[in-house]
């Protein structure tokens, strides 16, 4: 039965993590996979979600199925972290949120059910995006095209080439956006910009799917919604919202994510809730149980949740000190083109090395980066930052 069956290419992203793990030398670093490590290289158990496992542990609660939409009390605080709790939009019953298997999950939902509602319209990912966009919707039945998004002369944003492209969609064109910390580039809209993005989108009635993964990770968990935000306050009837806290909550292996689709009225999210759940089961039944329970019991209390805003300070905090401290290193080494890093946000910069000098990042320094050049900065500290910095210098030279 099998004997046809083709080798599949090895993940761009995850693929690389297992050549890292491979590698036996010491001294290797992994910037390749979107991962917060702290000081010490450790990735981070924060200590507001160690608070509600203890309190779980001791309850040594029955497993019985959660709902195919998920922990009620998850859903409604996701809605209140990514529309602000004060929304008009959750006054109204206008948003229709399912917890679903990390951010990937509700991507893979939210394109299946679009699909089938909208089953003529295409989607519009910026060039480059996270690879696994095109997989997914492309997966979903979805015939993909990109729009213009980073120049690589200034290391920024090509925002004319970007309004340009969008404003050339045809009606109904589902158009993915990145709320913050833009995956691959570190490359962000200022509000300024999010709001011509969002005058531009509602003209040309496009539909809006914003995936935000990195909430809090650049500058506080309003600021970095402010499109979501915006799209909110933009009178549009219609957006999708495909959110994340494998980052925010450093829960990666726990696949904590969720859907939000905003509908004209209560009545027309009352009926995208049921097709989120008539998806979700049709995908993988229902999500599972511990991690939503850890969200919930951190974002559901007062005092855990002050801790984990300023946990998540912390970790933004450091992301930022890495950047300036990389492009400083990189300066002292020979290397002082690398300013740019600074401007951009996020775990991610695109650093502009080509495939062949990551490649020798990686053989003779046991250094790991993607072949698209980009680096997660997230993943530096004191402890590497300078054989990092010296690395990229010598192979840039
Ligand atoms: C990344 O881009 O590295 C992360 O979002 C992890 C992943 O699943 O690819």
């Amino acid at each position: 039965h099998f004997a046809t069956v083709e080798m599949a290419p090895g993940d761009p992203i995850l693929g690389l993590t297992e050549a890292y793990l491979a590698d036996p030398r010491p001294n290797k670093v992994n910037l390749g996979v979107g991962i917060y490590v702290d000081e010490h290289g450790r990735i981070p158990l924060l200590r507001a979600v160690r608070e509600v496992e203890q309190a779980l542990a001791a309850e040594a609660k029955p497993r019985g199925y959660l709902p195919i939409d998920g922990l009620a009390a998850y859903d409604a605080l996701s809605q209140q972290l990514l529309f602000g709790a004060d929304s008009p939009l959750l006054a109204a019953g206008r948003v229709a949120t399912a917890q679903t298997i990390g951010g990937s999950g509700a991507l893979r939902v939210g394109a299946d059910l679009l699909k089938k509602v909208l089953p003529k319209a295409r989607i519009a990912i910026s060039s480059p995006s996270w690879e696994n966009h095109r997989v997914v919707f492309g997966n979903a039945g979805f015939e993909v095209i990109d729009y213009r998004y980073y120049d690589p002369s200034t290391h920024g944003l090509d925002f004319a080439g970007m309004l340009e492209d969008l404003g050339r969609l045809e009606p109904g064109t589902v158009v993915l956006l990145h709320a913050c910390c833009h995956n691959p580039t570190g490359v962000d809209p200022d509000a300024q910009q999010w709001q011509q993005v969002v005058d531009l989108v509602k003209a040309r009635d496009l539909l809006p799917f914003v995936d935000i993964a990195y909430q809090g990770f650049d500058q506080g968990i309003d600021a970095d919604a402010t499109a979501i935000r915006l799209f909110a306050a933009s009178g549009i009837d219609a957006f999708v919202v495909a959110s994340s806290y494998s980052k925010s909550f450093s829960l990666y292996g726990e696949r904590v994510g969720a859907l939000s689709m905003v509908g004209a009225d209560r009545d027309e999210a009352a009926r995208l809730r049921a097709k989120i759940k008539q998806t979700i089961r049709a995908n993988y039944s229902s999500p599972a149980t511990h991690g939503g329970a850890l969200v919930a019991g951190v974002l559901g209390s007062a005092e855990l949740r002050a801790m984990w805003e300023a946990e998540l300070a912390e970790m933004r905090e450091r992301i930022h000190a890495m950047r300036a401290g990389l492009v400083e290193k990189l300066a002292v080494h020979g290397a002082p083109q690398f300013g740019f890093i600074q401007q951009q946000a996020g775990m991610f910069s695109y650093s502009g090395l080509s495939r062949a000098q990551v490649d020798r990042l990686r053989e003779e320094y046991g250094i790991y980066a993607l072949g698209t050049g980009r680096i997660c900065v997230a993943a530096l500290n004191r402890g590497n930052l300078d054989v990092v910095a010296q690395a990229v210098a010598a192979v840039s030279r």
